[in-house]
Order: C-alpha cells, then structure tokens, then sequence
C-alpha cells in the first residue's frame, strides 16, 4: 500500500465512530503505518479495530481526563513510535437551553471540547516529529449563532483559536496547526449527543436541500478527506487557517 501516508503515524482522538474513523480508514488506505485510535467506549474501539485491522491500535483514553491522555503517550512510547500527526478530533455536541443551562452541562461541553484538545495536543507534543502537523476539529458552528447551542459553538470557536494560537507557538520546529470545521455530516452524534430521532433526522435530510449548496449531508469520508488533506504535504504551506467542508453551508 501506497500513499501519501506511507510509514506514517498518527494519532485520531474520538476515531471509534463517525468522522474519526473515517480519517483512520482514510490514512491506513493512504500506506500509514499505525493509526491509533482513542474514544471512551471500549466496545466500539473493539469494533472499529475490527474493521480497520492490524495496523490500528485503540486505547480507552478519555481526552478530558490528563491521566488518560498520560496512558495514551505511554502506549505510544512504550511502541517505539513518534507521530507524524495528531488529529485532535473528539467532541461531543449536546443542546443547552439559555437560562436554563447548568454549571454541570457548561463544565461537560468544554472539559471534553476545549480542555480535551488543548491537552490532548500538550500531552502528544514531545513525540510528535519536527515539520509534522496537527489537525483540530472545530465546526461551522464556530463561527454562527444556531438557537440553542450556545455552549458547543462557543467550545468549537476555542478550538479554532488554538489553531492560530499553536501556529505561532510551534513555528520553530515548522509543525503546521490547521482546523477543520465539518458542517452537517451524518454520525452517532445526532443520536448520541444532540438526541434525534429518525424523524427529525429525515426532516434534517430534508431541510439540508435549502441550507446547503449542495444540498445534502455528509458522509463521514468526505470531511476526512478534507482533514487528509490538511496534514498531507499537499498542504505543506497551510498553517493556521480553519477549512469549512459543509458543502457551502456556512458561506451563504
Ligand atoms: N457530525 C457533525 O455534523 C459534525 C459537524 C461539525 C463538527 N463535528 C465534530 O466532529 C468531531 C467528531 O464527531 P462525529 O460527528 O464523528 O461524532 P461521533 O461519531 O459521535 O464521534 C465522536 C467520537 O469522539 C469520541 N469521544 C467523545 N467524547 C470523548 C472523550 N471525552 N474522550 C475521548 N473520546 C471521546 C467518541 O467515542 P466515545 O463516545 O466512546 O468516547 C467518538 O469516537 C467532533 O469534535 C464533533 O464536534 C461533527
């Protein structure tokens, strides 16, 4: 195997399900050496190692945990490998109502969505090569006002910050710092964080044909792609800049 990521090694946190595991499926299908994969959730890493196979390696690490982040940087360690990227990609995206908004819901959305990343990309730094490069997911979101999810869109604007932020903060050892910023993509997190069900999901299907240029939601491969992109040497001379692949969303 072949690719842009030939005898590369990388770091995907939240790669068990959705746009995670499709930049890992994405990476290993470009040559890389070893994928490791975090998440909380020990059964759909298990399944995720199913699907990807031997070049992946899971680690039940929850990002907003730094003794967690700890056993992931020994794992990598421990095998002798130093990454060629991280891809700082677990998120949750849950609903807040303002007024409403508890000082639990506020600390959950930004323990996992800002500090998550933040230490996250603290943590994995010392074993990350000179001239590699890190890719944050952020959201469209970031940058707009959507009714009742204040909490996750100010935690997405944090993220995109840091990209800025650790662009200058890592110029001397040429590592490029870059955001992606998915809009609509179809994966557990509706289900899981943002409680939809099959109908409002068909009627999201829907409504994607007037919001978006497009005209409709994503699969998972088609924001990893983007995030390939973004590490790859293809874009050797990007650093610092938030990439939207929202199929127009966001600019009209
Ligand atoms: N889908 C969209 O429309 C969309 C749009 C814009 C941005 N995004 C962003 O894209 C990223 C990936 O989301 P997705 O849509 O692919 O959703 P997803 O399928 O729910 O994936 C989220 C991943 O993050 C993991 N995760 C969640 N909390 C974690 C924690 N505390 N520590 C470690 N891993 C954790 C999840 O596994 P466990 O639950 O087992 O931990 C899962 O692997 C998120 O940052 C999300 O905000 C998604």
């Amino acid at each position: 195997m072949s690719g842009r990521f030939t005898n590369q090694v990388a770091v995907v946190t939240g790669g068990s399900t959705g746009i995670g595991l499709a930049i890992a499926e994405a990476l290993l299908a470009e040559g890389a050496k070893r994928v490791y994969l975090t998440g909380r959730t020990a059964k759909t890493l298990e399944a995720a190692a199913n699907l990807l196979g031997e070049h992946v390696v899971t680690v039940v690490s929850d990002v907003a945990s730094l003794s967690d982040l700890q056993k992931l940087k020994d794992e990598i360690e421990t095998r002798g490998d130093q990454l060629n990227t991280i891809f700082a990609n677990a998120g949750i995206a849950e609903k807040n109502s303002f007024g409403e908004t508890t000082e639990d819901e506020f600390a959950k959305t930004f323990d996992i969505n800002v500090k998550g990343v933040f230490f996250t990309v603290q943590t994995l730094l010392p074993l990350l090569r000179d001239e590699g490069s890190i890719v944050l997911t952020s959201s469209i979101v970031a940058n707009k006002g959507m009714e009742n999810l204040s909490l996750y869109s100010a935690s997405k604007a944090a993220v995109r910050s840091f990209a800025r932020s650790w662009a200058n903060d890592l110029k001397a050892r040429k590592i490029r710092v870059n955001t992606l910023s998915p809009g609509l993509t179809r994966t557990p997190i509706m289900e899981n964080g943002l409680k939809m069900d099959a109908a409002q999901i068909a009627a999201l299907n829907q409504h994607a044909a007037t919001i978006i240029p497009l005209g409709y939601v994503a699969q998972p491969d088609e924001i990893a792609s983007a995030a390939l992109f973004l590490a790859s040497s293809d874009a050797r001379y990007v650093n610092g800049v938030e990439l939207s692949v929202d199929g127009g969303m966001a600019q009209i």
